[in-house]
């Protein structure tokens, strides 16, 4: 059993080794406050839960977590919480006489790299899986951005109150969102939690830089704690698809389907374009575009064809009835629920947006009275709450191999472009399904897919000059910022 005298000798007369690579732990308010006359100055046991099982659950069972923290966040701790329960606890102090007493989970250290240097080496580097800084602030502001630090594990408290102690921003170049949860409310306080991890460029560990390319990028993140790897949100899709091969009905002998799915996206920080699969962003943005123009000139389809097909023509043709070329051509529409051109349904939905949010269902609906036909994609409805904007779809029937990521993509794009207009954050995105369907000759296509480990969602800009729904948006105007 080692005193933390002792263990302060051991780490001064370690010789230089490997560092391990870490992860930051925090929850922070809007100002990225920490804490307030050494207590945390919020009231949230779940966030509290949250904190405990990232630090504490490990993949391995033989192993525990290292959470490495100031003297001060030590001593603040309440006694009854302390040493943490099932992790190693480092406390890093320039004190060489911290009276920590005789305990096996307990370490101190006298500056972070030693800390880190003593976990890369036996027994800590066979026994010790992951290794979480938890603060406080001190700490952080030398470590959080440090190129050690693979990822950053950050509540987002949306309260401002007085704090003495703070965490430095998250940076942005150094740094892309992995994660982040649909904010919840507990004690009458709404928060949310992220996930930051390290850029492809600043992909570092034991002080070098690692080269991380192609495939091995696909599955990189494996490092991430599993209870937050797998809360990305692709893997609603994979799920989605992965239930329709293993358990979907055969009701002929091409087709399996599932009847009844819902999945749902979170579009405050990141954009849903799946990364398992390649999504024709170009088509998605050209027809979200000539969708919002109203244009039925074919001439302003650009890339996007998908009407085009003869199969595609003859299934409209099928419903015609008074239908004039324009509108066989032109099936889906968003301006106008008919040809008349009398009501403009998009105009409709943002003014009601604007004005008057939670007095009426704001509906947009692709129902063709002259065709009598219903697109898959039959209605949107759009919902504002804490200066944000949600989006619902109902899409009757669905190919899910490549029209799921596509709707996903473009339905999500026009909900971060009408909040855009509307001067509001973009919200939940979520997509309801009646029937989804797999086709068998692409289940072997999909199995490969499902081998694949996603990566982050990219993130949506749009050109802040475009203020309108009429400001006749181009492609150019919607930037994709990828890892
Ligand atoms: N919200 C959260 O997630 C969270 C997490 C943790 C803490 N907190 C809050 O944060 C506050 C404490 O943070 P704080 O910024 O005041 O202090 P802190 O970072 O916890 O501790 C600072 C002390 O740690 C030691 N230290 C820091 N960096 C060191 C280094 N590189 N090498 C050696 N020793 C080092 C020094 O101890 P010596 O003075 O002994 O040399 C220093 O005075 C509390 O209010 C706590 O409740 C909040």
């Amino acid at each position: 059993m080692a005193t933390g005298e002792a263990l302060c000798n051991n780490v001064q007369s370690t010789v230089s080794v490997t560092r391990r690579s870490y992860q930051v732990v925090i929850a922070a308010t809007r100002d990225m406050g920490l804490g307030m006359d050494m207590k945390l100055p919020w009231d949230l046991p779940m966030e509290y839960e949250f904190f405990q099982g990232v630090t504490t659950k490990t993949s391995d069972p033989k192993k525990r977590n290292a959470t490495i923290m100031g003297r001060k966040t030590w001593d603040s701790t309440p006694l009854e919480f302390r040493p943490l329960l099932g992790r190693l606890n480092v406390v890093l102090t320039s004190s060489s006489c911290l009276d920590i007493g005789a305990d096996d989970n307990v370490l101190v250290c006298s500056t972070m790299e030693s800390a880190l240097e003593l976990l890369a080496t036996a027994p800590y580097s066979l026994s010790i899986e992951t290794v979480f800084v938890i603060g406080g602030g001190e700490l952080l502001r030398n470590y959080m951005n440090a190129p050690d630090c693979e990822a950053i594990h950050l509540t987002e408290i949306d309260i401002s109150v007085p704090c003495d102690a703070f965490a430095p921003r998250v940076d942005t170049s150094l740094y892309h969102p992995w994660y982040s949860s649909f904010p919840r409310m507990e004690n009458g306080t709404r928060y949310s939690f992220n996930t930051y991890v390290r850029r492809k460029n600043h992909i570092f560990g034991s002080g070098e830089k690692k080269s991380v390319v192609g495939s091995d990028f696909k599955q990189y993140y494996s490092f991430l704690p599993k209870m937050v790897f797998e809360r990305h949100e692709e893997f609603g899709y994979l799920n989605l698809v992965q239930n329709i091969i293993s358990t979907g009905d055969m009701n002929d002998n091409t087709t399996l389907s599932k009847f009844g799915c819902q999945m749902r996206f979170n579009l405050r920080k990141t954009f849903p374009l799946l990364t398992t699969k390649k999504v024709f962003w170009l088509g998605v943005v050209e027809e979200t575009l000539q969708l919002i123009s109203g244009s039925t000139n074919p001439k302003e389809k650009g890339n996007n064809h998908i009407w085009d097909s003869d199969e595609a023509k003859e299934y409209i043709n099928s419903f015609r009835e008074n239908a004039t070329e324009e509108e066989v051509d032109n099936p889906l529409q968003w301006r106008n629920s008919d040809s008349s051109k009398e009501f403009n349904q998009l105009s409709d939905v943002i003014n009601k947006i604007k004005n008057n949010p939670h007095k009426q269902k704001i509906m947009l609906s692709t129902y063709n009275l002259k065709l009598s036909v219903s697109p898959c994609q039959t209605v949107a409805q759009f919902y504002v709450a804490n200066g944000e904007l949600s989006c619902q779809i109902y899409q009757n029937s669905t190919e899910a191999s490549l029209e799921i990521p596509f709707s996903i993509a473009a339905y999500s794009l026009l909900t971060c472009i009408i909040a855009h207009v509307c001067d509001l954050v973009a919200g939940d995105f979520i997509h309801v399904i009646g029937q989804a369907n797999i086709n068998k000759t692409h289940v072997q296509n999909i199995q490969k897919q499902l081998q694949i480990s996603p990566i982050p969602f990219p993130i949506l800009k749009i050109n802040p000059q475009k203020k309108k729904i009429d400001d006749n948006f181009e492609a150019s105007d919607l930037e994709l910022l990828k890892i």
